[in-house]
């Protein structure tokens, strides 16, 4: 383990309480896309870091990565890699957390999961801390979840609009980059586009993240369908909003769509609420609320992009309109970095509350 001397006091964002401690991190799925947000995360928000330990598969151990000034070698994930750890970030997939997040939790780590292996269980809270931040406190299994990055770009932009109006239900479509696969989607998407650009064809060993090819293409199908015709990812935005909201009624209808961008989710949502609703005054509630702003001035093209928010905290919303199909509801598109947001800071923000 390599000892950080970190800045003891953290500049954080307006909601989150001041850190004095200097704390031991553990990165499980450190070399992944997540992890290395998680990183330049815990950096850019001065973090305050005792030790980093960096864990991944026995693939990376050895290599070697940039912290603080420091190089910090990778090791192994093993059982005991937990010894001394207060918090724990896990990244690299739902199986690994399963095997791995009660040993960290034994060795007295809190446990901040990014997979979905936790996020309905009733003993473990699922947080976004702009929305229910005081869900952390209750956590008997030590394991706080992260929740789904599109659920979580979707509530920043829903949950200021819920205190004011009341929300009913989500009508959804999202349109999701190819970083949400990891590395390995935005590899497949950039060798596509290589091949597509030179005259060639695109061939089925080049098809191994996604079934269809996705360079020049959007593809309705995230994560694997289930037994209603909908896909697990899709089940994620009814089950984690209602978790998250505690709205166990909330109605949520979704269509995952991964399209042909790097980096960023957008979100085409129309919410009902039990309230009337008065489009300046969603679009001003913005301005008050930490993590996310409107872009919305269509006539001047100002309506938020996925570049807009690539590598950015905050997610944007705009095309902000009454809905003209259901009453008390409004129509709107947000848009949000999925790695970080929707990954990484929103780990990170959850770590600055404990
Ligand atoms: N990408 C996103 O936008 C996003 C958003 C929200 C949530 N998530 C979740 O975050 C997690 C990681 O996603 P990612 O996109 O960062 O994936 P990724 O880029 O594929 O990285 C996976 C990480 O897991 C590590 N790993 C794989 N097998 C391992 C093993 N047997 N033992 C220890 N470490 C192992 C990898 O280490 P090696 O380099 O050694 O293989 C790597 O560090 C997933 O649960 C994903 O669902 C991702």
């Amino acid at each position: 383990m390599t000892e950080l001397t970190g800045p003891c006091i953290s500049a954080m964002s307006a909601s989150v309480m001041t850190i004095s401690e200097a704390k031991h991190v553990a990165i499980v799925g450190a070399t992944g896309a997540v992890g290395q947000e998680m990183l330049d995360c815990l950096d850019e928000r001065n973090f305050p870091i005792s030790e980093l330990t960096l864990l991944a598969s026995a693939r990376s151990a050895g290599k070697e990565i940039p912290f603080r000034g420091n190089l910090i070698k990778v090791k192994e994930l093993t059982h005991d890699s937990f010894e001394g750890v207060d918090i724990a970030l896990f990244s690299a997939g739902g199986d690994l957390s399963l095997e791995y997040a009660s040993s960290a939790a034994a060795a007295g780590a809190v446990v901040i999961d990014n997979s979905s292996a936790f996020r309905m269980d009733d003993q473990v809270p699922l947080v976004v801390p702009e929305v229910n931040p005081e869900a952390i406190k209750d956590r008997p299994k030590g394991i706080i979840a992260n929740p789904n990055c599109t659920t979580i770009i979707t509530l920043m932009a829903l949950s200021p609009l819920h205190k004011l109006y009341g929300l009913r239900s989500i009508i959804a479509s999202s349109y999701q980059a190819v970083s949400g696969s990891g590395a390995q989607g935005i590899i497949e998407l950039d060798e596509q586009i290589k091949v597509l650009g030179a005259g060639g064809e695109v061939t089925e060993d080049m098809k191994n993240v996604y079934p269809h090819q996705i360079a020049s293409n959007v593809i309705p199908h995230v994560d694997a369908f289930t037994e209603n015709g909908y896909t697990k990812e899709e089940l994620k935005m009814l089950n984690e909003s209602r978790k998250i909201l505690n709205l166990p009624d909330l109605r949520v209808t979704c269509t995952c769509v991964r399209v042909p961008v790097h980096r960023s989710h957008s979100v085409s949502v129309t919410a009902q609420f039990e309230r009337p609703v008065d489009v300046a005054e969603a679009r001003a509630a913005y301005a008050a609320c930490p993590g996310v702003d409107a872009k919305d001035d269509p006539e001047n093209s100002l309506y938020p992009v996925p570049l807009d928010t690539t590598k950015k905290d905050n997610c944007l919303v705009g095309r902000i309109r009454k809905d003209m199909v259901f009453d008390n509801a409004l129509a709107l598109w947000v848009v949000g970095d999925q790695v970080r947001k929707g990954a990484a800071l929103n780990a990170v923000q959850i770590a600055e509350l404990v």
